[in-house]
């Protein structure tokens, strides 16, 4: 039979040819475009695509083909939503996502099929935990990680009692028990964990417990849409000058334009934080904002951009053959990220080995005004790799 190739056809042949597997890499994101956590979502894969275009819109060689899929945040469809990716359109790479607990749906999905993963938020202890794997890697941080941050500077402004507010789901879960555990350990003491269902916003009833409890301090985990709500909520309710509000800096990462005057002054404890001023950082927010003129490059964005980074070490390794698996994943796993939130490697079980900044809201910014931790390594209990 005669065969007619097209221009794309015949250079994928001479790719084959040259020993690479495909001439194109298929990326599939999973991630929430609707719902509170809508844009998470956009900023994460703005970020991702971003560091691919600066690469001239290859990695390795290989041009980046690109799937997307909603999760809505909803875990009951986070299966199926993986095999979309995964069986229907054949992705080599899935990243994804932000929810916990649609992530562990998804990283059962890929360690079922062996496909890579690429988890650009979700923080989802577990996953670099008793569930880590050889094929799963986070550019973002464990639950655990930014919350254990923020209990010794608690303790140390002089809070000895604290009352949390979060969404009853694993990473509002984490997030509390990682604070509790270094703000207990350090002498202070949780006297409330208050919860609400994902992704509920009526905090009234909750901030009227806080109001009559009196801690010294109030810590949560909120993010997008709801979070917004819970600043303005909070600072409605009157209790912003006389209960010190703090989090893990989800809380006004994205948010400040929506949330105003009432985030003014908030600390806040993550891996990424406004004004770092470095040579690296300054590039990558110039390039961001030159191509997404409408959002303010944050945390969620160079989650996304680090993706793509994490990607680009393997592919590199292995001149662009996603074929080559084992090879792929041990450059991954052993590359240096050159991130804007400053350099970082991996451990282990996959998770970035990261310095946690504590930040103040000043203005539109979540100024960086110190590092509470440095290098805090996720103590990935239960990982066996
Ligand atoms: C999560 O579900 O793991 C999660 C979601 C949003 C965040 C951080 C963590 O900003």
């Amino acid at each position: 039979m005669k065969q007619i190739f097209t221009t794309t056809a015949l250079a994928a042949a001479l790719a084959l040819a040259a020993g690479n597997a495909s001439a194109t890499v298929k990326v599939g994101f999973m991630l929430p475009y609707s719902g509170t956590y809508a844009a998470l979502g956009q900023a994460i894969e703005n970020g991702f695509k971003l560091y691919v275009k600066e690469q001239g819109g290859k990695l390795a060689g290989q041009d980046i083909e690109y799937f997307q899929v909603d999760d809505e945040s909803n875990p009951a469809k986070g299966p199926e939503n993986a095999n979309r990716l995964i069986k229907r359109d054949q992705v080599d790479i899935l990243v994804g996502t932000v929810h916990s607990g649609v992530a562990m749906a998804l990283a059962k999905a890929a360690k079922d099929s062996d496909t890579t993963l690429i988890i650009p938020n979700a923080g989802a202890d577990a996953i670099t935990g008793p569930l880590c794997s050889k094929n799963i890697f986070r550019s973002s941080f464990s639950n655990w990680q930014p919350s254990y941050a923020m209990g010794p500077v608690a303790f140390e402004k002089g809070y000895k009692t604290a009352v949390t507010i979060t969404w009853n789901y694993a990473a509002g879960k984490e997030a509390i028990n990682g604070f509790k555990e270094s703000f207990e350990k350090a002498g202070g003491k949780v006297i409330k964990e208050l919860t609400l269902p994902f992704p509920n916003v009526e905090f009234q009833p909750l901030l009227t417990e806080v109001a009559s409890l009196k801690p010294d301090a109030v810590f949560t985990f909120f993010a997008g849409g709801g979070a917004v709500k819970f600043v303005q909520d909070y600072a409605k309710a009157g209790l912003g000058k006389s209960i010190p509000l703090l989090s893990s800096g989800f809380l006004t990462d994205g948010t400040l334009e929506a949330q105003g005057e009432a985030a003014q002054g908030l600390l806040t404890t993550l891996h990424y934080a406004d004004g770092l001023d470095t040579p690296r950082d300054n590039a990558f927010r110039a390039d961001y904002t030159k191509n997404y003129p409408k959002m303010a490059p944050d945390v969620y964005a160079v989650q996304g951009y680090d993706a793509a980074q994490i990607l680009a070490a393997g592919l590199k390794a292995v001149n662009g053959d996603v074929s080559k698996k084992d090879p792929m994943r041990d450059a991954m796993r052993n590359a240096t990220i050159d991130s804007p939130r400053g350099t970082f490697k991996l451990s282990k079980a996959g998770n970035p080995i990261q310095d946690i900044y504590l930040r103040q809201v000043q203005g539109d910014q979540n100024k960086s005004i110190g590092v509470a931790i440095k290098d805090l390594t996720d103590p990935a209990r239960g990982c066996k790799l």
